[in-house]
């Protein structure tokens, strides 16, 4: 079976992302608890915030400006978009830190509820109105999948058609 069939539609493949992020936030809280070593909690956040990067992408790629044309409500989704511009920010912090620098953990801390703000508001109101609108929620889950993977495996995005190499 195609992994992509196991999604209902587009919420639900970007839902799944936000349920792993939550996970793996209580996973580095727990680290936190544990006092795991730096480069043990380092590992993790830098997945965290490879994942998120990856997710973000998608959703400023193909589903924001999809649901912005269906749903019309322009201040949703740029609210949504300051979000995103903000966790960015964070995650960047992060990705320049060392583990053993103090503000690390709290850093993690400030994205993981930047994060499930975020998750939240999606939930109530952009995911919502999507399912409530025309939008083809289920076709974008292809396109949704096959991106990510890309992003994930690091390819280069394809070169727009008809876009010549400047060799000179
Ligand atoms: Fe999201």
């Amino acid at each position: 079976m195609s992994a992509t069939l196991s999604y209902e539609d587009a919420v639900d493949l970007l839902d799944a992302d936000h349920k792993l992020a939550q996970k793996l936030f209580l996973d580095y809280q727990a680290l936190c608890d544990d006092g795991a070593p730096s480069k043990d909690r380092q590992k993790l956040a830098l997945k965290i915030c490879q994942d998120l990067t990856v997710h973000t992408q998608i959703e400023e790629e193909i589903f924001y400006p999809r649901v912005r044309a269906g749903i019309q409500d322009d201040p949703l989704m740029e609210e949504a978009l300051q979000e995103h511009a903000e966790a960015k920010a964070t995650i960047a912090r992060i990705q320049g830190m060392a583990p053993s620098e103090a503000g690390y953990d709290e850093a993690v801390m400030q994205l993981s509820q930047a994060i499930m703000d975020h998750v939240m508001e999606e939930r109530e109101q952009i995911f919502l109105k999507a399912r409530y609108s025309t939008v083809d929620l289920r076709g974008m889950v292809p396109e949704l999948y096959a991106r990510k993977k890309e992003l994930q495996g690091g390819k280069p995005a394809p070169t727009p058609a008809g876009k010549k190499k400047v060799t000179s």
